[in-house]
């Protein structure tokens, strides 16, 4: 059984929530769309926020699920090793080419089971960073480094280590942004702004 549980969770994250709810719910195949992720943000970006939102929380729940599994099936294996393979999934998803997402909602989601209170002060890091940058790239990178950071109080190893892999996987999968944000080309939010009058 411990065997089988990372391929399942490596599944589990290859399910992939914005192509499935952009062509089923929209007939929009989101990777031809905006920055062409496969992610939350290009879905709130092409399809508005009710798709967006769908496609966030399927990718949240796809770590918190994966990293609930030992727990589920009583296996003797650590249960973020496990929630890593549905990040993997995430990102390299069988379902669609390889090509997936940047790792920031279902590292979360694998996050949000094993601490909820470490997965609560993120999501409030990420926003008051999106507040100010309005860019959800650099708000999910700064939140990766905020991770490892946070770890670092806990002292418990194998989180500590599964944080810097998931702040250096994030940081990696944002290559593309971060040459954006330099050229000064990354779209930015426009949520926070103020309506003028
Ligand atoms: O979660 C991914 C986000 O940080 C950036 O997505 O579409 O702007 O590249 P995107």
């Amino acid at each position: 059984m411990e065997f089988i549980l990372p391929i399942l969770a490596y599944l589990i994250g290859s399910v992939p929530f914005a192509l499935v709810v952009g062509k089923l719910g929209y007939g929009v195949d989101i990777r031809e769309h905006g920055s062409g992720n496969l992610g939350g943000t290009n879905t709130f970006r092409t399809l508005g926020a009710k798709a967006g939102l769908m496609v966030t929380i399927g990718d949240i729940l796809k770590g918190t699920l994966a990293t609930a599994l030992p727990f589920l099936f009583d296996a003797n294996i650590h249960p973020l090793f496990v929630g890593l393979f549905a990040v993997i999934g995430h990102v390299y998803p069988i379902f669609a080419k390889f090509k997936g997402g940047k790792a920031v909602a279902t590292s979360g989601g694998v996050l949000l089971f094993y601490n909820p209170v470490m997965f609560l002060f993120l999501v409030l890091c990420f926003f008051i960073a999106l507040y100010i940058s309005k860019y959800v790239s650099l708000s999910s990178m700064i939140t990766g480094v905020f991770l490892f950071v946070y770890t670092l109080f806990l002292g418990d190893l194998v989180l500590i280590i599964v944080a810097v892999f998931l702040a250096l996987f994030v940081i990696i999968k944002h290559r593309a942004n971060i040459q954006r944000i330099m050229k000064g080309t990354e779209p930015k939010v426009t949520f926070f702004n103020k309506r003028k009058r």
